[in-house]
């Protein structure tokens, strides 16, 4: 079943083959899907005809998100926590134990239940890709839960038991570390396309991450890691060296950081919701951009530190507060957090990708950071199945 979607006012097909600029624009275009996949893309005027039609009216189409970065498996919240930080309190990894305990106290139930409701919300935000980190759990068998329950979501499943030391190996991290790189990734690898370290202050050190990581490799995971969010630290360093994916967070980057990132395979993923939750101050994204180094853009959606599903609201962010123009936040959320998981069939719209789209009711996408808190998706596309119509 072949779909048309036409009278697209703009269209963002994030490849500057097709069209205008980075984002590769289009105006007055139509896109026709087939088979789940895009087969055509071009003006409105030639389009071939398709057994589906959806009328854009106008409005401008964007590749649907891709998050590439999210704790969707948890139990409980922290909302004293935040209310806290707000009157004043630092944030501090320490809070992270406060959900490891409602995390291991949730039933199987639950805990799907409550991953799923936030997966649908993101969906329901344009959200047509996410990855889905464990990393509440900490014991061997909360581990491999919550990364069943993340597969059921996803296939970008991402093993974090390095997320921190979980009290009863407290003063004893390095036993735990063993547990991590031993017994617990034998469990879990086979859930887990991905596996995580948080290298930071009050996490893991640089070792110690070294050490889940390169086991991590030789279970044929690819690698993330949460990096230099709380301070300075070795955390960018370590992903470049190891080839990851990602290095996530990067709050705080030293020169030797930004020189190790030019040129290398492992893509920053910047969390705006992190620092807006956390009160931190922001990156500086202008740097990284200006060094030629790929930027993503991800909501880190968790109960800590960014309880948002939502990525139009972390593109008004990064726009307002990291220095990113509309054009590269949309760019980093989309084909950036493409590039995070080292996916080419998604955060683009030209032949051959994934039918994935969002169309906004909006003329054009500055209207993600122009109208902040607006709910601007009107149709969600996944695999060209319509699966969200707001209003
Ligand atoms: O990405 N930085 C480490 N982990 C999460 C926060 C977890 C929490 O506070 O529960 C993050 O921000
Ligand atoms: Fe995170």
């Amino acid at each position: 079943m072949s779909l048309l979607l036409d009278g697209i006012g703009l269209l963002v097909t994030n490849d500057t083959g097709l069209g205008e600029a980075a984002l590769g624009v289009l105006r007055d275009a139509a896109l026709v899907c087939e088979g789940g996949r895009v087969a055509w893309v071009g003006s409105a005027a030639t389009a071939p005809a398709a057994d589906r039609r959806i009328d854009a009216g106008g409005r401008c189409v964007i590749p649907g998100f891709v998050d590439s970065h999210t704790h969707l498996v948890f139990a409980g919240d922290r909302a004293e926590e935040f209310a806290a930080r707000m009157a004043g309190r630092p944030y501090s990894a320490g809070g992270i134990a406060n959900t490891v305990a409602a995390t291991r106290a949730a039933s199987d139930v639950e805990l799907a239940g409550h991953a799923a409701k936030l997966a649908t919300e993101a969906l329901q935000a344009g959200t047509t890709t996410i990855e889905v980190k464990s990393g509440y759990g900490l014991t061997v068998a909360d581990e491999e839960r919550s990364l069943r329950v993340a597969a059921t979501l996803t296939g970008e499943t991402t093993f974090l038991g390095a997320h921190v030391v979980p009290p009863e190996y407290a003063g004893r991290p390095d036993d735990y570390v063993t547990l991590v790189a031993g017994e617990m990734l034998d469990a879990c690898a086979p859930h887990a396309k991905w596996a995580d370290v948080f290298c930071d202050r009050g996490a893991f050190d640089a070792d110690q991450a070294r050490t889940v990581l390169q086991a991590a490799r030789a279970h044929g995971l690819g690698l993330r890691v949460h990096a230099n969010q709380l301070a300075p630290g070795p955390g960018v360093r370590l992903a470049v060296d190891l080839g990851a994916a990602s290095a996530d967070h990067c709050t705080h980057l030293s020169d030797d950081d930004v020189q190790a990132l030019v040129g290398s395979a492992t893509v920053v993923t910047l969390l705006p919701g992190a620092e807006f939750s956390t009160g931190s101050a922001y990156p500086d994204a202008r740097r990284l951009l200006d060094a030629g180094i790929t930027v993503a853009l991800a909501s880190d959606c968790n109960p800590g530190s960014s309880y948002t599903t939502n990525l139009p609201f972390c593109i008004a962010v990064a726009v307002r507060e990291m220095g990113l123009t509309p054009e590269e936040a949309l760019w980093s959320a989309t084909a950036g957090g493409a590039r995070a998981l080292r996916r080419d069939d998604i955060g683009r719209l030209s032949q051959g990708a994934r039918a994935d789209a969002v169309i906004l009711d909006a003329p054009t996408y500055v209207h993600l950071a122009y109208r902040p808190g607006v709910p601007l998706v009107h149709i969600v596309l996944r695999g060209a199945e319509t699966v969200i119509i707001n209003g």
